[in-house]
């Protein structure tokens, strides 16, 4: 059972539902690029249209810090919103006062509008609770759908789940009880892929995992400090040999919660950072000091791939090497193409999130086949910390 309330059995008709979505989506030239955060959200507003709802849809939009940035204006993402419901959405320029209640007022049942940019006000990010009543004020429940948001702890995203009766949204379900599979109740043996360029950023979570999985993956030029650590020469490869002391600590964790930590065995080694550079496939131990290790190598490829094929549940989050610059996406590729092709086989429950991911596992065209794809970077990555999210907590606790 959830420990939050879920949108089953809510009678939404008439009502008007005030919905925080998440459509921080990328766009250049006022051209929406990447749409999977609008196309993940449009099921759970049709479900609510179609109940009989007049949904006001409000969400943030790149970090305009309290000023009305007319680049970080919502309207065309309202368009691309329309597109893709097939559905007129009604668009009100801002999300408080007359502007906002005259639109949410000549909402009819099963009509959508969308709100502008809530972070033209500075308050939002501030959980002013003045500016969480004036949002309170356009909705009779609110329905939190945006957990890419959860955490921060802002008016949209905490306030308002404390000020009407709230719900976890259908996305946000989904997000909750996807992590949930992977992380909080999972089946063992449970493998961590933990890649990207930089241990600085990622120590909460290496700690956390440790923990939580029986084997974590490190990979990326993050593995290279872990390397460098062992006494490894790691050449002129990207390493923060400030942390070696902070990578032995990991280890002595790992070890203590019987956690196997797996690093590379061999690498993709170059002179220069650049796409088909020349490169040698080296033992990690034969690393030449002017070498740089820009992806894993076969024989690590190899073990990742037979691992997983003992492996229950599969946790991701970042590449395995310099996935933009071909031929480095090679080791990204080939583990992600074999993790999806055992999720198909109903042999493995995968999970992917945070930053570079999703566009690692598109980019390997593995993306569809994953059990769960979170739509979240930073929310996720504090997930994988094992932090408590405000947005989710909020939730629970109303
Ligand atoms: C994201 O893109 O990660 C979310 O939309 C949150 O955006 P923020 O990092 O600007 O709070
Ligand atoms: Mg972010």
């Amino acid at each position: 059972m959830a420990d939050f309330n879920t949108l089953d059995g809510v009678n939404v008709a008439g009502k008007r539902v005030l919905l925080r979505a998440d459509l921080n989506v990328p766009m250049k030239d006022g051209v929406v690029g990447d749409t999977t955060r609008i196309d993940r959200t449009v099921p759970g507003l049709i479900e609510l249209a179609d109940a009989g709802a007049k949904l006001v849809v409000i969400t943030h939009f790149g970090r305009p810090k309290g000023a009305r940035v007319p680049e970080m204006s919502l309207k065309p993402v309202a368009d691309a919103l329309a597109k893709q419901l097939g559905r007129p959405v009604k668009f009100a320029d801002d999300c408080i006062g007359d502007a906002a209640a005259s639109v949410v007022n000549s909402l009819k049942e099963g009509e959508i509008a969308l709100l502008e940019n809530l972070r033209y006000h500075a308050e939002e990010e501030k959980n002013d609770p003045a500016f969480v009543i004036e949002l309170a004020k356009l909705g009779d429940i609110y329905v939190n759908d945006a957990f890419s948001c959860a955490h921060r702890a802002h008016a949209s995203t905490e306030g308002l789940a404390r000020a009407l009766p709230a719900y976890a949204g259908r996305l946000m379900q989904a997000e909750l009880e996807a992590l949930g599979n992977a992380l909080e109740a999972p089946k063992h043996p449970v493998m961590a892929i933990v890649g990207g360029a930089k241990i600085s950023t990622k120590l909460d979570l290496l700690g956390n995992l440790v923990a939580k999985v029986d084997q974590l993956v490190i990979g990326g030029g993050m593995a290279n400090t872990f390397l460098a650590a062992k006494g490894v020469n790691v050449g002129k490869s990207l390493c923060e040999h400030d942390l070696l002391d902070t990578a032995r600590e990991i280890f002595k964790k790992a070890e203590a919660a019987n956690c196997e930590i797996v690093l590379p065995v061999d690498g993709l080694v170059a002179k220069e950072f650049a796409a088909n550079a020349p490169h040698d496939v080296c033992d990690i131990n034969d690393v030449a000091a002017d070498g740089m290790i820009l992806d894993a190598g076969p024989a690590t490829i190899e073990d990742l791939n037979k691992r997983l094929e003992t492996c229950e549940t599969l946790v991701w989050n970042g590449p395995l090497g310099a996935f933009e610059i071909s031929p480095f996406d090679t080791a990204t590729v080939s583990v992600a193409q074999h993790a999806a092709e055992l999720t198909k086989a109903g042999k493995l429950l995968s999970v992917a999130g945070g930053g570079d991911t999703v566009a690692a596992l598109r980019h390997a065209d593995s993306d569809q086949a994953f059990s769960y794809v979170s739509t979240a970077g930073g929310a996720f990555l504090e997930w994988l910390e094992g932090k408590t999210l405000p947005g989710v907590a909020a939730l629970r606790a109303s």
